[in-house]
């Protein structure tokens, strides 16, 4: 997760691995180089242009709420998929905006030594250009700080997208693991004013033509091929102590995945008994498995290759070189403050996994900060269309049970063993929060809010405080005990360079995975009966006329990359688009702790596979005529 500006650093390596451009190509303020081809997709994705007329291209699951917005009965898009046919058919998206970076800047000595303010460099960064955002990111926790300028076009259009069935296929079933066949993408178009400047939504926009973007390669991919991405890595904790790490992967992944595994039997019961109970859940049940699955992959891989003991040694490697320095020490703090904080901090997770979920209390929160009677209505209505109550109300006996178990006596809130003393039971309190008056879930949020803001927030945050201080000490450290270490910045949602080749792994002795998949797995999957696995019956058909076996659908390197890659361009040696990352492998989840080259793994879209879907179940020539091909 090299930073861009510094990738003159890498270059060698780069090339000596099989890389055929310069640093430039790749990142350049002068010139037009691959970096303007990528952008920040919404808040948490990447994008990357594919035509001279502000073509973009990103994951399905990052464009899903914008595809969802636009569907209705009559328009089912989610189900059915879209295709503008014309400019004029493309769909507005308001609060959509993508951003590309302008430049980046090491602002280290401005901030430190020169006393300059974040909110003047940020001030001096974007007065006089039209959609300028900067801000100013620490890396390396303060030891080090970028200054990054962007370009905010905020009239981005829905192009494109395969029904679910393809664009989600494999579901949660799927989801972390190889093999793969989702057909993950969605098409949008960036538009700009007549001068190419970005502008609010209007009908006289034309489409942006980008300084750069990607041309497509078809020649496919093959072990060991160089692979590198572009992207906005969300966080990673690389350089963390083994406190850190053991709370991640004994207390608060098992935990968490616990009081998650209740939540989501409890909505999968009803949502099997109900096809508008799945269809109302299916989202929410999206997102609880998300992070689920993910943690189970984390605590595993952690325990399997027993980082905790490994980072033990090298924290006592660290103290031995570190005596009679200004890093003596430094591991033995960070401990005893973990040790702090660990009651605290595990009292905040298990509120945010407990009432922090319970629906009805959101609701009796969101109506209060509703400014009148009209707002009151729409959250009423928006909340209602997603609601099923027997759902809430047996998660909410659940996780209350699990509060009281799990979080340390001393910190358990007055209000909960009121509650509890008032009622009897569990049951019966939830008779009272469920009554239909919204009297006692608005007291439960409020309860519960201000306990965790007046008992847990405040410890939670000065026990981080000084955390991040020591490590900034620990950081510099840890380069001054290993010289020869490259170090990347800890991803921060900024953009980055990563780089590996395509290749298998391992998942287990004697298994080994094959880097692709192809159509042919597609339909070895394919089930009517199963709802993640049920394809178009268009696809069945093309599939049935022969000779497709072999069209391919995804494939796994060994970038390294973390949620907000979502989207990220994968480049081949030659600067070519070969694909899209959507995911990593289940056995490799750990990567954002640490990063192990033999089994982290990301998991691309092949772009032919795009391509292939454009043109036989879009049957939208036009966008395939718009794109550049290397071959
Ligand atoms: N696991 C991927 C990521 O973290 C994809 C998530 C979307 N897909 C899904 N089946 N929920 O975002
Ligand atoms: N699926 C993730 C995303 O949406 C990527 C990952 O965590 O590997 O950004």
């Amino acid at each position: 997760m090299w930073l861009p500006a510094l990738i003159s650093q890498r270059i060698a390596d780069m090339q000596a691995k099989g890389l055929k451009l310069s640093a430039e190509d790749i990142y350049s303020v002068n010139q037009a180089s691959l970096k303007d081809a990528v952008v920040l997709f919404g808040s948490g994705c990447t994008g990357e242009l594919i035509s001279g007329e502000g073509l973009l291209i990103t994951n399905h699951h990052c464009g899903y709420s914008q595809i969802q917005r636009h569907s209705s009965v009559e328009h089912d898009y989610l189900r059915d998929g879209f295709w503008a046919m014309n400019r004029g058919e493309e769909l507005p998206n308001p609060g959509l905006t993508v951003k590309f970076l302008e430049r980046m800047e090491d602002v280290t000595a401005l901030i430190v030594d020169k006393g300059v303010s974040a909110e003047d460099l940020i001030r001096q960064a974007t007065a006089g250009g039209k959609g300028l955002k900067a801000q100013v990111e620490s890396l390396f926790y303060g030891n080090q700080y970028y200054l990054f300028v962007f370009r905010e076009y905020s009239d981005v259009r829905l192009v494109g997208a395969p029904p679910s069935s393809i664009g989600k296929f494999g579901g949660d079933t799927d989801n972390w693991m190889w093999p793969r066949h989702t057909g993950d993408f969605s098409i949008f178009r960036v538009y700009a004013d007549r001068d190419n400047n970005p502008a609010a939504y209007s009908p006289d926009n034309v489409p942006y033509t980008p300084k750069r973007f990607f041309t497509i390669s078809r020649a496919g991919v093959k072990e060991g091929d160089f692979t590198f991405i572009y992207g906005c890595p969300g966080s990673t904790q690389e350089y963390i102590h083994s406190e850190g790490v053991r709370y991640v992967a004994e207390i608060s992944d098992p935990a968490k995945v616990d009081l998650r595994t209740q939540r989501l039997d409890i909505q999968s019961k009803y949502m099997s008994q109900s096809q508008a109970v799945r269809i109302q859940y299916s989202s929410k049940y999206a997102s609880v498995s998300n992070a689920w699955k993910k943690w189970q992959g984390e605590m595993k891989g952690i325990a399997k290759n027993n980082v905790v003991e490994r980072k033990r040694r090298y924290e006592a490697a660290f103290e031995q070189w570190a005596k009679g320095t200004e890093y003596a020490g430094l591991t033995q703090k960070l401990a005893a403050l973990y040790a702090e904080l660990e009651p605290y901090n595990f009292a905040r997770e298990m509120y945010q996994e407990t009432a922090g979920t319970v629906e009805i209390a959101s609701l009796a929160a969101a109506l209060g900060r509703a400014a009148d009677e009209e707002a009151r209505e729409r959250v009423r209505a928006s909340f209602y269309k997603d609601y099923y109550q027997p759902i809430d109300r047996e998660s909410f006996i659940a996780m209350m049970t699990e509060f009281g178990r799990r979080v340390p006596a001393g910190l358990v809130p007055a209000y909960y063993k009121d509650k509890l003393a008032q009622h009897g039971s569990i049951e019966a309190w939830a008779d009272e929060i469920f009554s239909g008056d919204l009297g006692a879930a608005a007291e439960f949020s409020n309860r519960f809010t201000g306990w965790y803001r007046e008992e847990i927030y405040p410890q939670v945050s000065r026990l981080n405080a000084a955390i991040t201080a020591l490590y900034k000490d620990y950081m510099r450290g840890q380069m001054a005990f290993e010289p020869e270490r490259s170090f990347y910045p800890d991803a921060n949602l900024t953009l980055r360079v990563a780089y590996g080749k395509v290749s298998g792994y391992a998942p287990a002795d004697g298994v080994w995975y094959y880097p692709y998949s192809t159509l042919k797995g597609v339909m070895e999957k394919d089930n009517p009966d199963i709802f993640d696995y049920n394809i178009p019956q268009v696809l069945r058909d093309i599939y049935a006329k022969g000779g497709y076996e072999d069209v391919p659908v995804c494939f796994l390197a060994t970038n390294h990359t973390t949620g907000g890659n979502s989207g990220s361009p994968v480049i081949n040696a030659d600067g070519n688009l070969i694909g899209i990352n959507f995911d990593r492998v289940w056995e490799g989840t750990m990567s954002d702790i640490v990063f192990d080259p033999e089994i982290c793994r990301n998991i691309s879209l092949d772009i032919r596979y795009m391509l292939f879907i454009v043109e036989n179940i879009g049957k939208a020539p036009h966008l395939l005529a718009e794109m550049r091909f290397a071959d």
